[in-house]
């Protein structure tokens, strides 16, 4: 039985690794688009007429000018031209990293409800704020990694072991510092740690690290592996596993913030009353025992939302009048926009408005960019920035 189980693993691996090779050619990586000169704008924060001008005058970048007459934008260019409008301009920032003294954010997204939309969340958010200029770490603590199969490897074929954050978290020898895990991504200014099945292990080392008393305690490990490298980024988004396991007990006392994710469905917000219920429980422990568990914010995200469907839209007040300003004011809709970039291992933000109906895509990259940019509020207040 056991050979059965590995044959068909070892033949869904290879066949996995031939549709991706097929869908990424020659070199099966993933590069990112070029943005529009009216995507461009508003991602700098300026008007389109405003950006055409600056090319005009031969300041920052030169767009591509394709046959047809449009002018595109690498995000790299994009942020020359922050760059450059910071040197020129009064008052506003158009790079918008953290000042000295600024802590860098680190926000989990947790529940422990399966398919609750914590990975599709954690990318888009990630991806979100490089886009907007951020320099971002995306994290996968998850065993089954979809984080990393999202930004284009393979967990069990590209990610060899101890090249994950277990070996920055290990208790034995092997242990590595986490800057020799960490990979560039092929967007600027997003990085990754990848995941794969050996994040388990840490769940298997624990409880005989604790019989040991063995360095430093679990709750610790995450926080300290994230805060050697944290003067390199301005936010990290941790993707954890739908489980409340000792890796995802180590994420939330390393986050200064918490994003619960919840589809607004009877036995989802059940399943997360329990989350709840255990979490508080564990972490009690966890702060009796020093755990850090100050969070500069706690916000429960709505997502898969179908605002038409009437019991969803019930679950949506009753989670309003229960846990208030905590529920973010807007839900991530539920699209196959969303579902269908999916598909392809891409975030909405990858593909372009091209691949879908205009009013599909319109609609889920409103409520995306809406989620994000709120949170992303939340970040900039924690900083003390009054936006
Ligand atoms: N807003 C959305 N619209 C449509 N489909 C969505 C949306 N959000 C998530 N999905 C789809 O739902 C599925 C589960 O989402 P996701 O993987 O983000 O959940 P998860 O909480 O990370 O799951 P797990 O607990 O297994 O890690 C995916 O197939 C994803 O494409
Ligand atoms: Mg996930």
């Amino acid at each position: 039985m056991t050979e059965v189980i590995a044959g068909d693993g070892a033949a869904l691996s290879e066949e996995l690794q031939a549709m991706r090779a097929a869908l990424f050619p020659p070199v099966a990586q993933k590069v990112l688009r070029s943005f529009s000169s009216v995507e461009a704008a508003k991602l700098i924060g300026i008007a389109d007429a405003y950006l055409r001008q600056l090319s005009l005058n031969g300041k920052g970048p030169q767009p591509t000018i394709s046959a047809g007459g449009r002018r595109s934008y690498t995000l790299d260019q994009i942020n020359e031209l922050r760059a450059v409008l910071d040197q020129t301009s009064k008052g506003k920032e158009y790079v918008p990293h953290r000042k000295p003294g600024d802590h860098c954010q680190v926000m989990a997204v947790v529940n422990f409800k399966g398919g609750s939309g914590k990975t599709t969340t954690a990318a888009h958010l990630a991806q979100y704020l490089a886009l907007q200029g951020y320099r971002v770490l995306a994290v996968d603590l998850d065993p089954q990694a979809s984080l990393t199969a999202l930004h284009g490897y393979q967990p069990e074929y590209d990610i060899g072991s101890n090249e994950t954050m277990y070996a920055a978290v290990r208790y034995d020898d092997h242990r590595r510092p986490i800057s020799d895990v960490i990979r560039k991504s092929y967007i600027p200014g997003l990085d990754i740690v990848p995941g794969n099945l050996e994040l388990m292990e840490f769940e298997h080392d624990t409880p005989r690290a604790l019989a040991d008393h063995s360095g430093e305690p679990f709750f610790g490990r995450v926080a300290t592996a994230l805060g050697s490298v944290a003067d390199n980024y301005d936010v990290m988004v941790l993707d954890c596993p739908p489980q409340l396991g000792f890796l995802t007990l180590g994420a939330l006392c390393a986050s200064t913030g918490l994003l619960i994710t919840a589809h607004p469905q009877m036995l989802d917000v059940m399943s997360m009353c329990q989350f709840l219920l255990m979490a508080s429980d564990l972490l009690s422990v966890v702060q009796d025992s020093g755990g850090d568990l100050e969070y500069d914010f706690i916000r429960y995200i709505v997502t898969r939302y179908e605002p038409s469907d009437g019991p969803q839209a019930q679950m949506v007040g009753f989670m309003r009048s229960l846990f208030r300003e905590r529920v973010c004011t807007n839900a991530m809709l539920k699209s196959t926009a969303i579902s269908d970039a999916g598909l392809s291992k891409q975030t909405l933000y990858e593909v372009g408005r091209e691949n879908f109906s205009k009013s599909t895509y319109d609609r889920a990259i409103e409520s995306l960019d809406a989620v994000n940019a709120e949170i992303e509020t939340l970040i900039r207040q924690a900083w003390g920035r009054a936006e």
